[in-house]
């Protein structure tokens, strides 16, 4: 059985895209010491690799929610299992997700946030399945745009496996279609 159809992002890529993101929020945020929310586990690795190349002032806190089960499909009701742990009013806030499929996470989230008045919300994820998408939310800041595959590594799992990948593989149908 082959796990993966293919290599959809190689780590040579993802390195060079992730550090052109860092450079763009770099200058946005010029002075302005934002708060980069790392939503766990997913975006982990991500944000490891993107907070390395901020050259200015930043803060980092860490989240941990799920709309998900253990399958691959979005359930549509955020489940918070860890809040941050800073006061977000009067902050800049940069959210950092590893992938928007139906926006349900997102959407849920960025209301929440927004109830505890942060100075600015933003976005950033490295990944994006437009096609999938059921709510109105869309990423300040985009990696990649991606094709309706589910994909695994650089820190996105399947049942808890596959995130310790160097780069994003599409995984075979007959893993998860038992
Ligand atoms: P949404 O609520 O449907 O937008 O789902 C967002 C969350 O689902 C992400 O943070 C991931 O944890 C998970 N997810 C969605 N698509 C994939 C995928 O292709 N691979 C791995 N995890 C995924
Ligand atoms: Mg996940």
């Amino acid at each position: 059985m082959n796990e993966f159809d293919k290599i959809l992002i190689s780590q040579e890529d993802i390195a060079k895209r992730v550090k052109e993101l860092s450079q763009q929020i770099s200058r946005d945020y010029k002075d302005l010491n934002p708060l980069f929310v790392c939503i766990l586990k997913g975006s982990v690795i991500f944000t490891a690799d993107l907070l390395r190349n901020i050259d200015t002032p930043a803060q980092i806190d860490f989240m941990s929610v799920s709309s998900y089960g253990s399958g691959t499909e979005s359930s549509g009701v955020l489940n918070i299992k860890k809040d941050l742990s800073v006061d977000i009013e009067g902050k800049h806030v940069i959210v950092v997700e590893d992938i928007i499929d139906s926006g349900n996470t997102l959407f849920n989230l960025k209301n929440l946030l927004l109830s505890r008045n942060p100075a600015s919300l933003k976005i950033c994820t490295l990944l994006d399945k437009p096609e999938r998408r059921v709510q109105d939310i869309n990423a300040d800041y985009t990696g990649f745009s991606i094709p309706d595959e589910f994909v695994v590594g650089y820190g996105l799992d399947y049942n808890e496996n596959y995130r310790t990948l160097p780069d994003v593989r599409v995984l075979s149908r007959c893993v998860y279609e038992k």
